[in-house]
Parts: structure tokens; sequence; C-alpha cells
């Protein structure tokens, strides 16, 4: 376990996630607004092979499984990407699978991430890029406290089209706010 909330626990990727994982971004609801369309099974273990050696909190995308810990399900992933550049900035991402959506995961999960990236890896701002048609994840942003801070009109030659691009972020709200873990 990386870190929790109520509901969930984010974790290491496992081999055992690999068939609910290429599930979910096979899924085109779940693909709609993201980088993929249509998601293999070599695919997911590229994926997974690539994640072993990645630590998060370090430079790079690290992706963290969701586990329902009621059930033990996979619920989902999220993802931190911390820059190279100046390790204080970080942008997030983050999927749900299907039959889990509208019953507030996502927003749990980005709570919980930003809260475990604030304390443990130093950060100081907390960005996401999202497809302002994506109601739906902006909606996750909002309730976990991001602001929205751009709405860049046809900047990304996107899936055959040009789209939008809004960019939302959280900053530390200073030291000693964030509760000791
Ligand atoms: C976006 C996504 C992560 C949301 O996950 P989720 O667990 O359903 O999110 P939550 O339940 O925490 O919150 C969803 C909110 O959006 C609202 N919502 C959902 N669909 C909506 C729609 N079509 N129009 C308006 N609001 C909508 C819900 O009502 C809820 O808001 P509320 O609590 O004010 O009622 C999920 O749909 C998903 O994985 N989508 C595919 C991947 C993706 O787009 N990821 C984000 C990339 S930036």
């Amino acid at each position: 376990m990386i870190f929790a909330s109520a509901r969930l626990v984010a974790r290491r990727f496992e081999r055992r996630d690999l068939a609910a994982f290429v599930a979910m971004r096979s899924d085109p609801a779940v693909a709609r607004y993201q980088s993929w369309d249509g998601y293999t099974v070599e695919e997911g273990v590229r994926f997974l092979d690539g994640l072993s050696g990645q630590e998060p909190g370090e430079p790079g995308w690290f992706q963290f499984a969701l586990e329902e810990k009621a059930t033990g399900a996979f619920v989902g992933d999220c993802g931190l990407n911390v820059s190279a550049h100046d390790r204080r900035l970080a942008e997030i991402g983050y999927s749900i699978a299907r039959p889990f959506w509208n019953r507030g995961f996502a927003t749990e999960a980005v709570r919980a991430l930003t809260g475990h990236a604030f304390r443990a890896y130093g950060l100081h701002r907390i960005s996401a890029s999202v497809d302002p048609r994506n109601v739906a994840s902006c909606r996750v942003l909002e309730k976990a406290g991001f602001v929205k801070e751009a709405h860049f009109r046809e900047c990304l030659w996107f899936k055959g089209a040009w789209a939008d691009d809004a960019i939302y972020a959280l900053l530390h709200p200073g030291r000693g706010e964030w509760p000791v873990a």
C-alpha cells in the first residue's frame, strides 16, 4: 500500500491487475478523452513491465492501482507525473472502470493522491490537463479543490479533430496545513 482513503487502497500495479486494467482501457467510454484508442493485452504487459522499474515521486509518470478495500476489486488507476525540470511540480491523471463510475471514487482518489503527494514528495503545485467536454473529469477536479486556470481553444489535434484543453491546478496550501499521515 502506498496511500489509502476511506474506501480505496492505492498500491503498485501487479500482474493480477492485467485483465481488469486492459478491460478498463479497452472500454471506448474510458478511452474517449484519453490518448489511447483500443488497448491490447500486449500493451498492458508493456505498461506493467515499464512501471516495475519506476518509483513514485521520481520524475516521470508513476501509475498507482486503485483497489476497493471492501472487495479487493480493481477500480481504476491514478497517476502522478513529477517534472524532471523541477521536482516540486507535477501533473495528475486518473481513470475509473465504468462499473464504478459516479460513486465518488475518482474524487476520493484525487483527494488522497494530492494529499499524499504534497506530504510525501514535497510538491508545490499539482496540475491536470482535461478536455473541457469531459464534464465528469472537470467536476472531479473541482470537487477535489482544483482551480481552473486556463482554457486553450483548439490547441490539440486529437483523434482526428481539433480539441480544447483546460488546465486545472492545486497549490500546496502552506507549511503544516496538511495533516501528517
Ligand atoms: C472522469 C472519471 C474519472 C470520473 O470518475 P467517477 O468515479 O465517476 O467520478 P466521481 O464519482 O468522483 O465524480 C463524478 C462527477 O461528475 C458528474 N458527472 C458524471 N457524468 C456527468 C455528465 N455526463 N455531465 C455532468 N456531470 C457528470 C457526477 O454527477 C459527479 O459529480 P457530483 O458528485 O457533483 O454529482 C471517469 O468517468 C473516467 O474514468 N472516465 C474515463 C477516463 C477519463 O476521462 N479520465 C480523466 C482524464 S482527464
